[in-house]
């Protein structure tokens, strides 16, 4: 068998990883979520679960791909004996999830792709006589057009994939995710400018006590967490497998876990004060970027060059989250079948968009399915986070905390001998389980 690939640098692979955590759910999702949510109190609570729940489940995910040098189905291998292959299962699990949000975050990665080609080109300003509402579900129900820009977003990510480990992913993310940054930044500071954008600040920033006791608050969060990251469904572990001994992974995933949460941060203070500058609703849904940010970059002072910065922003930042999430399939396909990366590549890229076109045609002519009183796209949606995602986080934390022995679950997560090292194997064992168990039961009972 000829070498695993491996990362080239210590930063390239923190920026791939910050890269894949880093996406739609930082800007889209973040956004609508904690808008529908209260936003303060929200933010609150998702710092809390980051820090508790996402930090450790990154870390220790990180620490199964190292270990194993594998692929998803690798990390969930255990080498002690009696050891049945039973966890091999939720390695199998989560290469099927990893391929299920594909299938959909492509599709939405798609309407930002063409929101900003539309915006560039101009067409996106001539067309808001009939206001974006009726145009937003015009270019989504409309037949073929989705299903274009879905598979060019899927065929540009699996140009980077086809590109392998440092040839691809590395270098794509080594110039993107910087760009990313300054541009959101940028963006922020701009919106904050504006007059009347403090009550958006206040909004994401100033909590309103009173939400504590809402328990749908919670779930949102967990479900948040875990999208938002990108932990669960074997991305870290396949990512991590690539690692070289000695790359000290509690430090990485430190850097992944602030560099994802910060970004999500400075992507609301460039949405919510735009919000309220403007005198609009923050709790307008999943149609928040879609329908709500194109009416006020129409009537904001140099909005078309701020609208196409955004739309763009949002196609590169979902670009690098799909490269991550089609690595975990290829990379299962390279070891197990023995196929070559570009045989691997162009196989799992096809069934992802087989797998996703009904979720892009959910708004046309498929509009009629409705599952649980959501379209077909939010039902998957709404299954991935809070059912699949915390369920992949239960099963890691499972595998680490309780399966691979104490001392070589420490020594792996490079935390062996530590008081940190002995925080995160109880969070680990105790109380990550506990808090997913009790949200998961939760949202079932409701
Ligand atoms: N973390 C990505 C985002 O915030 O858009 C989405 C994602 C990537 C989800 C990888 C799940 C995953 F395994």
């Amino acid at each position: 068998m000829s070498a695993r690939e491996q990362w080239g640098t210590r930063t390239g692979f923190v920026l791939a990883t910050i890269g894949s955590a880093v996406g739609l759910g930082n800007i889209w999702r973040f956004a609508y979520v904690a808008g529908d949510n209260g936003g303060g109190v929200f933010l609150i609570v998702y710092l809390a679960f980051i820090l508790l729940i996402g930090l450790p489940l990154v870390i220790a995910e990180l620490s199964m791909g190292r270990r194993a040098q594998g692929d998803a189905v690798a990390a969930f291998s255990v080498t002690a004996p009696g050891d049945t292959g039973r966890w091999r299962l939720a390695g199998w699990l989560a290469v099927l999830g990893a391929a299920l949000i594909l299938s959909y975050y492509a599709v939405i990665a798609g309407w930002a792709l063409g929101y900003g080609v539309g915006a560039a080109t101009g067409t996106l300003w001539t067309a808001a006589a009939a206001g974006y509402g009726g145009y937003f579900r015009a270019f989504i129900g409309g037949g073929v057009e989705p299903v274009l820009w879905q598979a060019a977003m899927l065929a540009a990510a699996a140009l980077v994939v086809a590109g392998g480990v440092q040839g691809g992913i590395e270098r794509v993310n080594r110039w993107l995710m910087p760009t990313l940054a300054a541009i959101i930044v940028g963006l922020a500071i701009y919106a904050v400018s504006l007059p009347g954008s403090g009550a958006g600040v206040r909004f994401l920033l100033a909590p309103d006590w009173s939400a504590f006791g809402r328990p749908e608050v919670y779930a949102a969060a967990l479900g948040q967490a875990f999208f938002s990251l990108g932990v669960g469904m074997a991305v870290f572990a396949t990512y991590g497998s690539y690692l070289p001994r000695g790359f000290a992974l509690p430090a990485s995933a430190a850097a992944i876990v602030a560099g994802d949460t910060l970004f999500a941060v400075v992507a609301g203070l460039a949405i919510f004060p735009a919000v309220f500058a403007f005198g609009l609703d923050p709790a307008a849904g999943p149609e928040l970027a879609f329908i709500t940010l194109p009416q006020i970059f129409l009537a904001m002072p140099g909005g078309r060059i701020v609208g196409t910065l955004f739309f763009l922003l949002l196609t590169a930042a979902a670009l690098t989250s799909m490269v991550s999430l089609l690595e975990v399939p290829v990379a299962v396909a390279i070891r197990r079948l023995g196929a070559t990366r570009r045989t691997a590549t162009v196989a799992a890229t096809a069934a992802i968009f087989l797998l996703g076109l009904p979720s892009a045609l959910g708004f046309g002519l498929l509009a009629h399915i409705r599952i649980g009183g959501y379209g077909i796209l939010d039902a998957v949606d709404a299954a991935v986070s809070n059912l699949l995602l915390p369920a992949g986080g239960l099963a890691i934390a499972l595998f680490v905390g309780w399966r691979i022995e104490r001392a070589v679950a420490l020594r792996e997560a490079d935390l062996g001998g530590t008081r940190a090292g002995a925080v995160w194997l109880w969070l680990l064992r105790v109380a990550v389980p506990t808090a997913i168990a009790l949200i998961l039961l939760r949202s079932a009972l409701a």
